[in-house]
């Protein structure tokens, strides 16, 4: 696991080039895209660099998660809130963003629709990721199976209360459940590229990089990744054990290294 401590828009440049290296290298890459504010400088970073030329129009992406219930137009289902802040901003091909139906009638049934679709892809080259402050990986919440697959899962609590800013601040407007893909799901992924800034992320982070593999943390899980790149500010990292050591392994890292 390789941990980067960088200013924010320091790290979203990091995560927007190593997009931009296997989408050069593969044009019909697979990207997998989270939703979060984690991710959103990388999203506008990438909508810039589409301005210059990257091309997104044969490459394919998987979305993380969706919750379950929300209208179709509504602008907090994770579908909208993907086409906004990046799929409508370069070109991917019509269909080529799909997520999990959290309106389809049968739940499991889609969710084995999903794994399928990934697999006929043939799986996501490179995940983007956020993380809660329960230590959530897209929606899988604590005690969730290391082994899982995209599944319906119910949100606890404080992931609801941290959800709550988008939906005006009302915890009972946030859905109880949702779709996610699974941590097993997550770690086929071929490499996992993590944001997470600002203090309420420390302890998270401390456990993701530091912290024993545990269903109590799930985003310890990548900890068992064999390319796992975790990108966070100083506040964020405010709790790393290893932090100086963190930081002269990147300083010293080789210019042609890349993420
Ligand atoms: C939601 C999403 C996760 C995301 C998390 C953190 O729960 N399902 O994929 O990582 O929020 O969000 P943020 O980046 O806004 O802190």
């Amino acid at each position: 696991m390789e941990v980067i401590i960088a200013e924010a828009d320091k790290l979203a440049g990091l995560a927007a080039d190593a997009v931009e290296k296997l989408l050069r290298a593969r044009p019909a890459a697979v990207l997998g895209l989270a939703t979060g504010s984690s991710p959103l400088r990388v999203y506008d970073e990438l909508a810039r660099r589409h301005k210059d030329g990257l091309s997104f129009a044969q490459a394919r992406a998987f979305m993380l998660d969706e919750y379950v219930g929300l209208p179709a137009d509504h602008p907090e289902r994770y579908r909208n809130v993907i086409e906004k802040e990046i799929a409508s901003r370069v070109d991917f091909a019509p269909g080529a963003v799909q997520g999990p139906d959290g309106l389809a009638d049968d739940l499991e049934a889609a969710c084995a629709r999903y794994e399928a679709a990934i697999a006929e892809a043939g799986g996501v080259d490179l995940q983007l990721l956020g993380i809660g402050t329960d230590g959530h990986i897209a929606f899988n919440e604590p005690g969730s199976s290391l082994a899982s697959r995209t599944r319906i899962k119910t949100l606890t609590r404080q992931t609801r209360e941290d959800n709550a800013r988008f939906f005006g601040d009302d915890v009972g407007q946030v859905p109880r459940h949702c779709l996610t893909q699974g941590l097993a799901t997550i770690m086929s992924a071929r490499h996992l590229v993590l944001l997470a800034t600002g203090r309420a992320k420390a302890e998270a982070v401390h456990q993701l990089v530091e912290g024993p593999v545990s269903a109590m943390w799930p985003a310890t899980v990548m900890q068992l990744h064999p390319h796992a790149t975790v990108l966070v500010d100083d506040a964020a990292a405010s709790r790393l054990q290893l932090a100086d050591y963190y930081r002269q392994t990147f300083a010293d890292k080789p210019d042609w290294q890349g993420l």
